[in-house]
């Protein structure tokens, strides 16, 4: 089957079969190795991507669904060279070691602060209690996330 959407900016055309996970299409089909594969069912959160604002876990949604919609990998989130200021602070808590959970982390806690910019810790800890860390014991990824949400408090003034 014919599936066009949007990925990162970009139109896309591919040709899949209709099992085809939008997962595998984006790794597989599309080359955007960045969104990881962990449990590919649901569970740990790492293949998240952002489908129309939306977090989405890219395993669970065929790529077919995706047909006329805007997709955003982690790739599509910095516009340049430069990290975001989410990457940054990232980078700056230590809120990564393997890394493996870390675009699916950086999606889904863009996806939150876009919408609640004035996220608490709670509320950051809910929605990510969906992406699982084998590494760090989340704390130094919440304590991220709270500290980027000033760059997107800027963003929507
Ligand atoms: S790979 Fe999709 S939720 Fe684990
Ligand atoms: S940093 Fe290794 S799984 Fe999260």
């Amino acid at each position: 089957m014919s599936v066009r959407f949007e990925v990162n900016g970009k139109p896309v055309e591919v040709e899949v079969e209709p099992r085809l996970t939008l997962a595998d299409c984006l790794r597989h089909e599309l080359r955007l190795t960045g969104t990881h594969l962990g449990c590919e069912h649901g569970i740990c959160g790492a293949c998240t991507v952002i489908v129309d604002g939306a977090a989405v876990r890219s395993c669970l949604m065929l790529a077919v669904q995706a047909d006329g919609a805007k997709v955003v990998t982690v790739e599509g989130l910095s516009r340049d060279d430069a990290l975001t200021p989410l990457q940054a602070s990232f980078r700056k808590h230590h809120a990564l070691q393997c890394g493996f959970c870390t675009p699916g982390m950086i999606t889904t806690a863009h996806a939150l602060l876009s919408e609640e910019p004035d996220a608490d810790a709670n509320r950051v800890r809910e929605v990510l209690s969906g992406n699982l860390c084998r590494c760090t014991g989340y704390v130094s990824i919440v304590e991220a996330v709270l500290d980027a949400r000033v760059a997107y408090r800027k963003r929507e003034a």
